[in-house]
């Protein structure tokens, strides 16, 4: 088992590189079995979702390769159009895999999925989706069986912009031979993203990015190779580390426009951003203060998913921030854990009220999710004593060496390996005693 132990109060400084994004990574390579021939995903992050994604394809016959942050995967050997459960458990976006699984085969056979524990999760519209194009789907306790039917085209409406549903649809409609259109599509990068990946592959998919998506037929041209785009949520979580330890940071290849809520809500709270453009850089010298409402909302809004280190970097800020959750109902499931820190943070409902403390103190903490674990490594950046982070296979999920990237900036953050006989080194009572005390408002 490994923990990170972090012994806050030293400001980052220099520079970072973003890493591709795992919300982009994972849909595509499940488009990947719609290639025709062998295809290449470059900027593809080391993470253990795309380890789970590159199982599944292997598990359905495909031939995988991995070199440095490209994958290759060629498809023409796929024989399976089946998932079992322990693949399906791993992630939440192995849902993603129905889609393509239905346009490639004309039938899939699938269980729910795992993922973060957000709230309910429910894939209805993804199911919906599929039925609007013909599908007949079989719902038996856990299992998910797909089938043709009279697939044809149409319009696909989803009630809410959901990005895994569009994506599903995305990836279902390029088995039709009739025209598509999704509307009310989710719009944030990741779609449009994949909408790139699937030209790419010769399919004549337009409109990501807005709210209507068009897939109709064959393009004359087909390359068969993409760059996944930067972790826009991976930035986020950099930006929030340099605003809570302070310093100076330079993020590089970021697509600044896909995040810019989130440098706004950071220049609301008293950092200096400079954006240029694939960089942005963050300065914050002095103490933070308190912004206006944060509210979660399908992109362009605030993402839900940058919500949690937003927090981590407010909860020493002067005043009151609070925040607004509306994607998911379960998504301050680490406030308690911040709390141990010393944090003051009230929950009610969807609404969560942080009034600004001086210190954040050390404390033992578990991850209780992906983007939570991030916001209690944010937070341990600017603890006074030493803050031990455990349950780290979530942030193993969607962060490729956040700690030795973190480590080269300044902080003092390093992963013990406990089950390898590395020794975690957790103060003393003693020590422990004086963190409480510092924690103590003043
Ligand atoms: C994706 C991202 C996740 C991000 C989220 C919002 C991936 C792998 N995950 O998740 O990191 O936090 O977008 O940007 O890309 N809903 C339904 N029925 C459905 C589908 C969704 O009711 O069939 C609801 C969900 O419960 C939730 C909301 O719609 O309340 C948003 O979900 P959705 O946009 O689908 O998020 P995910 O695709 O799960």
């Amino acid at each position: 088992m490994s923990k990170l132990i972090i012994n806050g109060g030293h400001a980052l400084n220099g520079s970072v590189r973003v890493h591709g994004a795992k919300n982009s990574a994972l849909p595509i390579l499940s488009a990947a079995i719609l290639s025709d021939r062998e295809t290449v995903i470059h900027n593809c992050p080391r993470l253990t979702d795309v380890d789970a994604a590159i199982r599944i394809l292997e598990y359905l016959g495909c031939r995988v390769m991995r070199e440095g942050d490209s994958v290759c995967v060629d498809p023409r050997t796929l024989t399976g159009c089946e998932i079992p459960r322990e693949l399906m458990q791993e992630m939440r976006s192995s849902v993603i895999f129905l889609g393509a699984i239905f346009a490639r085969c004309s039938r899939a056979v699938l269980s729910m999925p795992g993922g973060c524990e957000l709230g309910p999760r429910p894939i209805d519209m993804h199911l919906d989706a599929l039925r609007s194009l013909g599908a007949v789907i079989v719902e038996e306790e856990d299992n998910i069986t797909c089938s043709a039917g009279h697939r044809h085209g149409g319009r696909i409406e989803l009630k809410f912009p959901s990005v895994g549903a569009t994506e599903n649809a995305m990836l279902a409609a390029t088995g039709c031979s009739e025209k598509v259109v999704i509307s009310n599509a989710a719009r944030e990068p990741e779609i449009w993203d994949l909408q790139n990946y699937l030209r790419s592959l010769g399919y004549n998919v337009s409109g990501g990015g807005s709210p209507e998506i068009t897939v109709d037929g064959r393009l004359p041209e087909k390359r068969g190779e993409h760059t996944v785009i930067p972790d826009r949520i991976v930035a986020s979580t950099f930006m929030a580390a340099a605003a809570a330890a302070g310093g100076d940071v330079l993020l590089r290849n970021v697509i600044p426009a896909h995040f810019s809520p989130v440098t706004n809500a950071f220049r609301e709270l008293g950092c200096d951003i400079e954006e240029g453009g694939d960089y942005v850089r963050i300065r914050r010298t002095g103490r933070l203060r308190a912004i206006g409402p944060v509210i979660t909302q399908p992109y362009p809004g605030f993402p839900t998913d940058a919500q949690p280190v937003l927090m981590a970097a407010a909860l020493r800020a002067g005043g009151r921030t609070v925040f607004e959750e509306r994607i998911f109902e379960d998504r301050y499931r680490y406030v308690p854990e911040l709390r141990r820190m010393g944090a003051d943070i009230s929950v009610e409902g969807h609404v969560a009220v942080v009034q600004g403390v001086e210190k954040l103190c050390g404390a033992e903490v578990a991850s209780t999710d992906l983007r939570g674990g991030a916001a209690l490594v944010v937070a341990g950046l600017s603890a006074e004593g030493t803050v031990m982070v455990t349950q780290l296979q979530h942030l193993d999920r969607g962060y490729e060496g956040l700690e030795s990237a973190l480590r080269a900036l300044g902080a003092d953050i390093i992963r013990v390996d406990t089950a390898a006989g590395g020794e975690a080194k957790w103060p003393t009572e003693d020590t422990k005693e004086k963190d409480a005390a510092r924690c103590l408002p003043s």
